[in-house]
Order: C-alpha cells, then sequence, then structure tokens
C-alpha cells in the first residue's frame, strides 16, 4: 500500500506521518517512510539544490525537471522495492507536489505537469492521497514558528520566503487537483488538533485497508 502526504507548509505532514507509521506497525506491518525531495540518495543530494536560496539562479523549468529526477530515482530504487517486499510506504510529498506548486502555485500548464509525473512514476500512483489543507497564512505562520524554532534559515527557506498569493494559489491547487482525482484523494482539515486530524486519517486509511 502507498499511501502520500500532501499539503502546503504548516500543515503538520511529519506529525501525521509518524502518527500513521506508530499506528501500523502496532498492527503488524512493515512500514517504509520517505520523502520527496530527497527520498534516495541522488535526492539528498538535490534537495539540497532545491531547497537552498543561495546563488544558484534557477529557472522555473530547471527546478521542474531536478524535481522530475528526484521522483524518477526515488521510485525505483526505494518506493518499488519496498512496495515489492510488502511494506506499506508513506511519502512526505509525492507528485501531486509537482503539480500543484509548478503548475498552480508557477504558472506551468498541471496537465503537462501530469503527463510529465507519469513517465517519472512509470505507473506507480498512490493507493490513497491524504490532503492535508488549511489557510494558506496559518500554514505559514506554523512553519515560520517552525523554522525559527530549529534555527532554519536560508537552505530551507525557499518557498517559505515566496509571497502569499503564491500559498493560496498552492492551497486551492491542490483543492481543484483533488476533486479531480477525488478516487484516491481524501481531503482533512488540518488547522484541528493534531489528534483530531490523525482520527480523520486513521479512518480513511483503515476504510482502504478493509475495502
Ligand atoms: P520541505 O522541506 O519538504 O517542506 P514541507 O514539506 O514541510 O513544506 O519542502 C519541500 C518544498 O519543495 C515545498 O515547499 C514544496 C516544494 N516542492 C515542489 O515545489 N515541487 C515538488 O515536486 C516537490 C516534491 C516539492
Amino acid at each position: 500500500m502507498f499511501v502520500t502526504f500532501e499539503g502546503i507548509e504548516g500543515t503538520g505532514k511529519s506529525t501525521q506521518i509518524s502518527l500513521l507509521r506508530e499506528w501500523l506497525l502496532a498492527k503488524g506491518r512493515e512500514v517504509l517512510t520517505t520523502r520527496e525531495p530527497g527520498g534516495s540518495r541522488l535526492g539528498g543530494e538535490l534537495r539540497r539544490i532545491l531547497l537552498s536560496m543561495e546563488s544558484i539562479d534557477l529557472t522555473g523549468q530547471a527546478e521542474l525537471f531536478l524535481y522530475l529526477a528526484d521522483r524518477a530515482q526515488h521510485v525505483a530504487r526505494i518506493i518499488r522495492p519496498a512496495l515489492d517486499e510488502g511494506k506499506v510506504v508513506l511519502s512526505d510529498r509525492f507528485a501531486d507536489s509537482t503539480v500543484v506548486y509548478q503548475g498552480y502555485g508557477r504558472g506551468l500548464d498541471p496537465r503537462l505537469l501530469h503527463t510529465f509525473n507519469d513517465v517519472a512514476v512509470s505507473g506507480l500512483w498512490p493507493d490513497l492521497t491524504i490532503l492535508l489543507d488549511m489557510d494558506a497564512e496559518a500554514g505559514l505562520r506554523r512553519a515560520l514558528g517552525r523554522n525559527l524554532r530549529e534555527g532554519v534559515q536560508n537552505t530551507e527557506g525557499r518557498f517559505e520566503a515566496e509571497d502569499i498569493d503564491f500559498h493560496n494559489r498552492v492551497r486551492e491547487g491542490y483543492l481543484a487537483w483533488a476533486a479531480l482525482h477525488a478516487e484516491r484523494f481524501r481531503v482533512v482539515d488540518a488547522s484541528l488538533s493534531p489528534e483530531e486530524v490523525f482520527a480523520h486519517i486513521r479512518e480513511h486509511v483503515e476504510m482502504f485497508l478493509e475495502a
């Protein structure tokens, strides 16, 4: 089973992934948690480039192909082998992030991005995608608070530094894209407490496991 987590910054994806991981482990499932960008060894290198604000004057197109390269390697070397071993794979972001950030956010054509994604994932689409949804400004406030607490400055701040219009477009883009792919997307209100958010996620996963 392949589950991906999507959402704007500050929606608590990593907290929810840890909670789901613990829950699945307690049920006796083997679990691999991973993330994009950066889930493979190549990805670690690409992540550094993609998230740095330093002097690389990256074009929108170059950025897109780095995310896709990361994904192709991640699917082939990490995700597919784990699924073949019968593990549940939980990924913090996946192909939908490209459609939404590079498409709805940066203005590239979402349908074209979907086609590029299809090449990168070579047919491996998530069984379930949890979209953690909340107001963009509130999410950003949470993410900035986290960055300050963790002393994260330039290197991980690229998208946090975009203006609020960008984050609003991303949030709306996620909701529009989720509606187009309602068969695998489940939208969860991320403004609730972590326990409440997890209760919803658990219901969706349970329903999938029983189906
Ligand atoms: P990350 O450090 O994973 O933070 P978070 O998930 O907490 O926001 O940030 C990854 C950033 O990369 C995030 O702002 C979204 C962006 N991104 C894209 O623009 N396109 C993509 O295809 C992916 C995977 C991520």
